[in-house]
């Protein structure tokens, strides 16, 4: 049981931690930031962003005001427009910073050399940089390669996050409405020697990423398990939003269920790609005038209503009338995996269905990434800021992340030397434990889990389904915690305990909603409230 102390302690190694870290390492030389990822340095949501980074780029057709207003329409009357505003406005300097760092971004073919900018669902103009279909990896790879040249950078590896240490450790009682709680870093399991470590810290950053693992079929790799958002709800902090689950609408359909589900990119529909019925036919029209390209919820809503309609499994996408270099070019990576799954897409529609994508809602944050708790900061898929509201316009996490990341930077930039480290507090205390029988609990008790939130709690709710998702949810929750209390920890009963209470925040806050609005529809409540407000629990 080691115990270690570090000025920064960064949660995730995606694109808001190691932002963060790099921005700080490169401020402070002299003071230390340790970086904690889970599984593999590179293994993040980041990693696998197909379409871009969305930024006002070309000053001749687009606006800020453009990019501002098309966030706040997807976002259904929910964002903060404050916050749009900042993050559309100070988004295209984090984008040339990352640039900077090394990013490739893909370029126009000709001698002017501007970049190849896209379109997606709910964007007005051509705005998304990206490389090929592979941005996330691109802006990882760079990430990566400008960390490591940082000596005051620390990241390791295969260490889990349990919990965040506040008073409550030093033996006060803490509950949500109580005013000063303060973060003094988090206990951590070493996955390679079982150990769990005691990290002190005088600032802590969650960056850990979505929690897409809690629905059945999501594009979110295995790592998304929601663990800072319940982390924080565990320590009492305040979180919110979290009815409004993204689900995208083209994952590509595997009858075998792969987990996770491969992206076909919103960049596809942008690029001239068309959703069609198994016969060929178009339906979007009866949804939305912006037909393949209406913002994400109409969308996904379309296409699980056809499937629901028809009784099929899934929807397709028309690509057989692009030009087939350039669509390779282009989309490589999609391009190769339908080949692989026996789809050529110049040839045959692509199957595709919806998929849980991104969590919208997360940790109260306020416009410097603070939380309500002292000292914890977050940004990235994990925070709420305000900037998607009900709906989250697509390729504008990405940007939402690097700006978080910079504006924690300069507000930590001259607190930190008034932070002390709390040294009593104690080691983690595994008393009365023992190693768990049987693995089958809590794999038996995640397919459950999954089960209950994809059919109660998916894209199309009713009071009835939440109702029946809250009570199973909380059978779940008590059997869980009771083998919490009586096993030793391993990562996958941490997963298995976050993602209750994952499900538990969504469903709570579905209920509720009693509205339709952006990603949350209930067949109770199919239209809006004249007021309306955030769900904060
Ligand atoms: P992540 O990149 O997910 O990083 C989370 C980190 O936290 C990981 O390092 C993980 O190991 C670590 N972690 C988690 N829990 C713990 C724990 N308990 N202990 C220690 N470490 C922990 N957005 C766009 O803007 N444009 C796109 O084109 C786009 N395409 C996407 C395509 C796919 C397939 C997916 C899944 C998402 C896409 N998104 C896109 C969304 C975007 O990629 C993510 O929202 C964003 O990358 C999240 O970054 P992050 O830094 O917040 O978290
Ligand atoms: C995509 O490429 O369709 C994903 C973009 C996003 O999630 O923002």
């Amino acid at each position: 049981m080691a115990r270690i102390t570090t000025d920064f302690l960064v949660l995730g190694s995606g694109i808001a931690g190691l932002t963060f870290a790099i921005k700080t390492a490169q401020a402070h030389p002299d003071r230390k930031i340790l970086v904690l990822t889970k599984t593999d340095q590179g293994e993040s949501n980041t990693r696998y962003a197909q379409g871009g980074v969305a930024a006002v780029w070309d000053h001749e057709k687009d606006t800020f005001l453009k990019h501002v207003e098309d966030t706040l329409d997807a976002g259904d009357g929910l964002c903060k427009r404050e916050i749009v505003e900042l993050v559309v406005e100070e988004g295209p300097l984090r984008v040339q910073e990352i640039i900077e760092w090394g990013a490739r971004f893909d370029k126009e073919k000709g001698a002017d050399g501007n970049y190849d900018l896209a379109r997606e669902g709910g964007h007005s103009e051509h705005r998304i940089l990206h490389y090929k279909d592979l941005t996330g990896w691109e802006m990882q790879r760079t990430l990566m390669e400008e960390a490591h040249r940082y000596p005051n950078i620390e990241i390791l590896e295969h260490y889990f996050a349990l919990d965040l240490i506040t008073q409550h450790h030093l033996g006060r009682m803490v509950i949500r409405v109580t005013p000063d709680i303060e973060c003094y870093g988090c206990y951590a399991l070493n996955k390679q020697n079982g150990e769990i470590d005691t990290i002190l810290s005088r600032a802590t950053v969650l960056c850990t990423g979505g929690a897409g693992q809690v629905y059945k079929s999501t594009t979110n790799p295995v790592i998304a398990t929601g663990d800072g958002i319940a982390m924080t709800y565990r320590a009492k902090g305040r979180v919110e939003n979290m009815e409004f689950v993204q689900f995208h609408p083209t994952s590509l359909y595997s009858p075998a269920g792969e987990n996770p589900s491969f992206l076909v990119s919103e960049a596809v529909r942008g690029f001239g790609g068309i959703l069609k019925t198994a016969a060929g036919e178009e339906f979007m029209h009866l949804y939305d005038e912006r037909l393949s390209l209406a913002p994400r919820d109409i969308v996904a809503r379309a296409i699980d209503s056809e499937m629901k309609k028809r009784g099929t499994d899934c929807m397709y996408l028309d690509c057989r009338h692009l030009d087939k270099d350039a669509f390779v070019a282009h989309f490589p990576t999609i391009y190769d995996k339908c080949l692989n799954m026996g789809i050529d897409p110049m040839r045959d529609l692509i199957p595709v269905v919806p998929a849980c994508h991104y969590m919208c809602g997360g940790i109260l944050v306020d416009e410097h990434g603070r939380s309500s708790i002292h000292r914890l900061y977050a940004a990235g898929e994990c925070s709420s800021t305000g900037l998607h509201g009900a709906n989250r316009l697509a390729s504008n996490s990405l940007l939402e992340a690097m700006v978080f990341a910079h504006r924690i930077f300069e507000d930590t930039r001259n607190k930190i030397g008034g932070w002390d480290f709390r040294t009593e507090v104690p080691d983690w205390n595994a008393e009365g434990t023992t190693d768990p029988g049987e693995m089958v609990l809590i794999t038996q008790s995640l397919k459950e889990l999954k089960e209950i939130m994809s059919y109660y709690v998916g894209i199309v709710r009713s009071n009835i389904r939440l109702k029946r998702a809250l009570d199973r949810l909380y059978l779940l929750y008590q059997e869980t915690e009771d083998l919490y209390r009586s096993t030793t920890i391993s990562p996958q009963l941490m997963e298995l305990r976050n993602l209750i209470t994952i499900a538990y925040l969504i469903t709570r806050s579905a209920t509720h909603r009693r509205e339709s609005r952006g990603l949350h529809f209930t067949t109770d409540y199919p239209g809006q409230q004249a007021f309306v407000e955030f769900s904060v629990l």
